[in-house]
């Protein structure tokens, strides 16, 4: 079976890809690397000992597109390309949609020119606005999204619905990763992130690397154990095998299905920086620091329905996902750019 990985160069979709192959999956990307490096090719060689082609195509390119389903005939999309920084959505709106919902429509347009009708899109938690419980099922309705990045997704989500309810040869499993962290064993690949991190994780390894001065933890006076935010991290090779379970519920031909990714627990930010202290063996700098507009007390998924249905449980916890992503930080300081 073919797999058309899209954003395959990137942070979880490197790790998908290892996975795939180890499932023995064939598999093609694509990815215009507008986020990531070329070196990850060679890593993936390392790491699998197959080689991939990379097709460096942007998904929004029509006929570029139609030539890479020509060439590879896939029987099935995993579909991560996106672009994904929250910040730097609500600064370019019109970029983030074009990317990421244009560049959806073209891909689910050539999918459908070529016959192949089977898509895994990268969701996110985000869908749940602020959510109406937690943890957070299924169920739980979508909420009102913060920013373009977080509408994207709600959108995209709607519209995979939409071509599979018109059109039922069509099979869409919709995964709403929670808070993916944490690097292959190797620490061959990881998080790359361009500039200063937003997200949590990359800012910590950042300091502990000493790229970094001072984690600031966005306000202590949440309604959380410790008062700081608590999130759903979740190991990206856990988050890979996901992927993998999700193809075995495709092949049953589902229709429309749609899955949370997460472990079920919460850690707040300073368990986060705890468990990454003990990784790196040394207490990390932090200073509590005002709120971040936009972020919410707690994010935690109930993850049964993936459990029941997929035959998935991430495995690993937080301390594993924290020296993981140590391994990867210390092995690689400038990412892929050494
Ligand atoms: P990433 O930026 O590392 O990977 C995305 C890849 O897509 C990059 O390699 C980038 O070069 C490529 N890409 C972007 N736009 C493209 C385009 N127009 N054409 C071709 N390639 C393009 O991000 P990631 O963390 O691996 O995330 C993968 C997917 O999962 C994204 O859709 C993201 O929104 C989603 N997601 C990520 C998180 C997270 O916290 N990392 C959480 C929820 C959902
Ligand atoms: N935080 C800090 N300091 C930092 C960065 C983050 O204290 O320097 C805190 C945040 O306030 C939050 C927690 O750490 O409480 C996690 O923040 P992240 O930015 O790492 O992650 P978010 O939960 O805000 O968002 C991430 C992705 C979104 C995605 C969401 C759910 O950035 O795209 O997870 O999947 F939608």
């Amino acid at each position: 079976m073919k797999v058309l990985v899209t954003g395959g160069a990137g942070y979880i979709g490197s790790h998908t890809c290892v996975e795939l192959a180890a499932n023995g999956y064939d598999i093609a990307i694509v990815d215009n690397l507008c986020n990531s490096s070329p070196k990850v090719m060679d890593r993936l060689k390392t790491i699998t000992g197959k080689e991939f082609p990379l097709y460096q195509v942007d998904i929004r390119d029509i006929d570029g597109l139609a030539k890479v389903f020509e060439a590879e005939k896939p029987d099935l999309v995993i579909h991560f390309a996106g672009l994904k920084a929250v910040g730097e959505s609500v600064a370019k709106p019109m970029e983030y949609y074009e990317n990421n919902i244009s560049g959806t429509l073209n891909l689910t347009k050539v999918m459908r020119e070529h016959g192949c009708k089977n898509i895994i899109f990268s969701s996110s938690a985000t869908v749940y606005g602020e959510p109406a419980f937690i943890p957070i099922t299924e169920q739980c309705p979508k909420g009102v999204c913060t920013n373009p990045y977080g509408w994207t997704k709600h959108m995209l989500e709607q519209i995979l619905t939409d071509i599979q309810k018109a059109d039922p040869t069509w099979n869409v499993i919709l995964l709403r990763y929670f808070n993916p962290i944490g690097a292959h064993k190797s620490g061959l690949i990881g998080e790359d992130p361009k500039g200063i991190p937003n997200n949590l994780l990359p800012y910590v390894a950042q300091v502990a690397v000493g790229k970094l001065q001072t984690i600031g933890v966005f306000g202590n006076d949440y309604d959380t154990p410790d008062g700081t935010g608590v999130r759903d991290y979740i190991h990206v090779v856990d988050l890979a095998k996901g992927h993998v379970k999700a193809i075995d519920m495709i092949k049953k031909n589902p229709g429309v299905k749609i899955y949370n990714l997460g472990t079920g627990n919460g850690y707040s930010v300073l368990d986060v920086i705890k468990a990454f202290s003990v990784a790196c063996g040394k207490e990390l700098p932090y200073v509590i620091k005002e709120r971040r507009p936009g972020d919410i007390a707690s994010c935690y998924s109930d993850a049964t329905l993936a459990k029941e249905e997929l035959g998935w449980v991430a495995e690993y916890g937080i301390a594993e996902m924290c020296e993981d992503s140590w391994r990867w930080q210390s092995n690689n300081p400038n990412g892929y750019a050494d």
